[in-house]
Formats: C-alpha cells, structure tokens, sequence
C-alpha cells in the first residue's frame, strides 16, 4: 500500500486500567499470547501511515520498554513515537499531550489501546470513506446486544450524528441505544485541535471526553459522519478480565475459522488454542484440547491427538502427535510419531520418520531418521544417528551434578532395555548394548557392550524346592 502521507495514528494507552484490577498495566495484558497494544500497533502499521503515535501515562516506562523490547517480535518494524500523557484526566487530555506530533499532519486517526479485536480491512475501509466523503470527524460505531459501559451514539431526527454521551452521563433514554462507539475516529487535524481547546471536564471523574470533541466539531457547522460496521465483535473494548476472555474467545474462534478455511480439519473448534500467527497445513487434524502456540509451523495431513501442547516448534509433514504429547522449541520432521505422553524438551530435532512413545523425555537431542525411543526412556544432550532402537527404560546420564555431558549413538546401534550411558561416552555403529548395561566407556563399531555382573543362582541353604 502507498504511504498515507498525511495521516497519523494515534494510539492512546496511557489510562490507569483499574477496573482490570492488576498490578500489570492494561496495555501489556495478553490476548491469545500477545500483549493487547501489540494488536493496535499492528493494526496501525498495516495502514502504511506517516507516523504512529502511542500515548502512555500509567506505568509508562515499564510500558514503553516492554513495547521497544517486543517490536521485532510483533514484527513490527515502523517507527513508534511516544508520547507521554502526566495527568490521566481522560482520553481528550491523552489526545492534547500528542498535539505536537498531530498537528504535522492533516488526517489522524486515533484509536482506543483497549480494542485488540479490530480488523485492518475495516479500518482501510473508513480511510476510504473519510476520503471520498471528506468531514470534520467520523466515528466507527457497532450496535452491540449489551451497550452498557460503553459511550452511545445520539443521532437527531434525521438519523444524522449529534453527538456521543458516555454511559456515566446518559439518561434512561441515552441508556437504549444500542448503538456505541468503538473508540476509533477519523479526525481533520487542524478542527480536532480547534475542539481540543474547548473541552471542559465532564463526567463523575471530571475527565476530558475526547468523544465531546466530535459534538464540538459539528457544533462549528462541520460535518460528522458515523461509520457503521457490521461485526460489533471488532469493537470489544476491554476493561475487565471478564472482556479480556471474551476477545481471546473471539479472536480463537477468528483464527479455528481461517485454519478451517485452509483446510484444517478442527474436531471441535472451540476446545482447540491455536495462537494467531501460528501455520498449519492442508488435511491435517486437529483433535480437541490441543495448545499449538507462538511462532510454530505444522505440515499437511498430520495428526495431532487431544492434551497436545506445542510451543515455538516446527512439524513436518504426516505426524503423528498422540494424546499427551508436549513439546517445545523443537523440530520434529515428516512422518514422526510421537506419544502418547512424550516431551520434547527445547532444542530437540527428530529427523524424518523417528519415533518417540510412552513417557520418553528428549532434551536437546537429536535423534536421527527412523530411529525409535519407544518406551520409557531419558534421552538428553544426545546425537543420536539413523536406524537405532532404543529399549524400554534407557537412560543417558548426562548430569554429573555440575556439568552436563554429551552421548554419541551412531547409526544403527542396537541398545537393549535399561541401559544406562554415562556421559561423556560414545557407541560407534552398529554396536549392541546388552540389556541392563551401565556403558561408561566408547564401545566400537559393531561390537557388543554387556556391562552388568553376571546372574549367579545359589541353591538356597535349608530350603526345599518349591517351598
Ligand atoms: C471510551 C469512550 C467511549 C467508548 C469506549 C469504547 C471516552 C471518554 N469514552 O470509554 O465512548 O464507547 O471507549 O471502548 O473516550 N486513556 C488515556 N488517557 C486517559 C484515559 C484514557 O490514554 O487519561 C486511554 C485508555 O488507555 C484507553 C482509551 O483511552 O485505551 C479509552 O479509555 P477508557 O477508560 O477505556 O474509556 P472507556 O470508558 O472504555
Ligand atoms: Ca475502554
């Protein structure tokens, strides 16, 4: 999209949040693991703006660094302007303190930081309108089933916007309307800056109504448009926890639909966690009560069984994940199977086609194509090669209480059940490990390693067979 030239956004973030009653300021409070602000810079990004403001005030500098400190990962790359609000006396004051950045600007376009769930093609969409149909201001509004809380759109009898009246101020009849405003506003910077000037505290709290400025605008002759949006889900604006689950449901369910649409199979779409940027191909399943999280990829025609957790990890094509399975920071390539209750701890890769089962743990291990640790077994700061079979209950010691120590299992190596590898050691291909073994030493190419003591059978003294 072509630079917007001379439209701002402006972001305000700056409100105390009290009603989420937490010691974390609103703005940093996670949607579907992102912080709420990350969405609205997003947003605003995708605008192509000249220049996007974010107005602080409350806890400002815990917000402004985690902001700077996250940008890369919100991949966010515009630049961010902050502008410091010192008295939190409502939404108009957040809006005069970035006065000095707007008024180089012609257009602004402000949003509420609380309304993560608003879409960018709505937003392009009212850029449209305010531009084929200049005005002074125009607000986005939604008709919402409970407009309780929020401020109402009063239109004359014309149908025509008069004015916004906050829900602390409206009478039983203001009370009615259904429809309310979203909080996000198109402005003409030079009659915004005129309104600023003449707001007067309003309200119980004695607050600057950045909504009076829209009544003020119109009072100067200038017209104020609405524009109306259809999904008032776009509008959720959250105060409260209870808001804060709704828009993680709305926006989980957003997301259930766009991988259905990619041809995902969901069992059950509303018991599935699937984080926003996450990818996942074409026929694979998805069965319910799976967390697939953070940055992580998952390849076609897999399955991915119920209690599944992955996080920041890469799946191949046609896995298999069953039940239980956990996984993080790792690579799992095609045709793996893993589970029921396995772990994958951070740096794991599977190469193509191994296998991982019941209660096996693997930490930051390869294990290579087609190899299998099927049965109860600890695997960690392994390099294990192609075509090994691991029994039931194997278990490399990598720990010696202060450092932690590799193990080499090369290609096609045989190791019978419970066998302990005391790190650092290496078993070179084709070696086989006899059942029960301790190996603390390298044990060469093809050879077997039996390391326990001998079975002994006593006669036992005074006793009869049988007994
Ligand atoms: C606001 C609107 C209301 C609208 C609703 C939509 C006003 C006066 N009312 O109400 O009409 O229906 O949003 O969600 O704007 N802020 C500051 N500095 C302040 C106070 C607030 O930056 O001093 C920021 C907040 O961080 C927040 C936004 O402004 O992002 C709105 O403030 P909030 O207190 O949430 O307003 P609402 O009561 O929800
Ligand atoms: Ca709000």
């Amino acid at each position: 999209m072509v630079a917007k030239k001379n439209l701002c956004v402006l972001i305000l973030a700056a409100g105390k949040g009290t009603r989420m009653k937490s010691s974390l300021p609103k703005p940093l409070h996670s949607v579907c693991g992102f912080p709420i602000i990350s969405y609205l810079l997003k947003a605003a990004q995708a605008l192509n703006p000249a220049a996007i403001g974010v107005v602080v005030g409350h806890e400002s500098d815990q917000v402004i660094e985690t902001i700077k400190s996250s940008l890369t990962s919100w991949q966010v790359t515009a630049p961010i302007v902050f502008v410091k609000q010192t008295e939190l006396t409502g939404s108009g004051s957040a809006v005069k303190a970035a006065l000095p950045l707007l008024q180089k600007f012609e257009t602004v376009l402000i949003l509420n930081g609380d309304t993560p769930l608003l879409q960018v093609t709505t937003l392009e969409q009212m850029i449209k309108q305010f531009e084929e149909h200049p005005c002074g201001a125009m607000v986005l509004s939604v008709t919402v089933p409970n407009p309780s809380g929020y401020g109402r759109i009063v239109r004359g009898e014309t149908g025509k916007f008069e004015a916004i009246v906050e829900d602390a101020d409206a009478d039983l009849t203001v009370k009615q309307i259904a429809e309310i405003n979203s909080g996000m506003y198109l402005f003409n910077s030079k009659l915004l800056q005129m309104a600023l000037t003449q707001l007067s505290p309003q309200g119980p709290k004695n607050e600057y109504y950045l909504t009076d400025t829209l009544g003020l605008i119109k009072q100067m002759n200038q017209p104020v448009s609405v524009y109306e949006v259809p999904d008032f889900t776009e509008a959720l604006g959250i105060n409260c926890r209870a808001q804060l689950a709704e828009a993680e449901q709305i926006l989980r369910a957003r997301k259930a639909v766009a991988l259905m649409d990619d041809g995902v199979a969901l069992i059950n779409p509303q018991d599935v966690y699937v984080d926003e940027q996450v990818q996942i191909g074409a026929d694979t399943v998805i069965y319910p009560g799976t967390y697939i999280l953070g940055n992580t990829s998952i390849g076609k025609n897999c399955v991915i069984e119920g209690g599944v957790y992955i996080k920041d990890s890469t799946i191949g094509d046609n896995v298999t994940l069953k039940m239980g399975t956990y996984i993080e920071e790792s690579t799992v390539e095609e045709t793996c199977q893993i589970g029921p209750y396995a772990h994958l701890r951070p740096q794991s890769v599977l190469k193509a086609g191994a296998k991982v089962g019941n209660f096996s743990e693997i930490k930051k291990s390869v294990i290579g194509e087609g190899s299998k640790v099927n049965h109860l077994s600890y695997i960690g700061d392994t390099q294990m090669g192609a075509g090994v079979n691991v029994g039931a209950g194997t278990i490399t010691c990598n720990y010696d209480g202060k450092n932690k120590h590799q193990t080499i299992i090369e290609d096609h190596v045989f190791v019978g059940s419970n066998v302990n590898f005391v790190a650092p050691v290496s078993v070179r291909e084709y070696a086989k490990i006899g059942a029960g073994s301790t190996i603390t030493k390298e044990v060469p190419a093809g050879s077997l390693a039996i390391a326990r003591s001998r079975q002994v059978v006593l006669e036992k003294k005074g006793v009869k067979k049988n007994d």
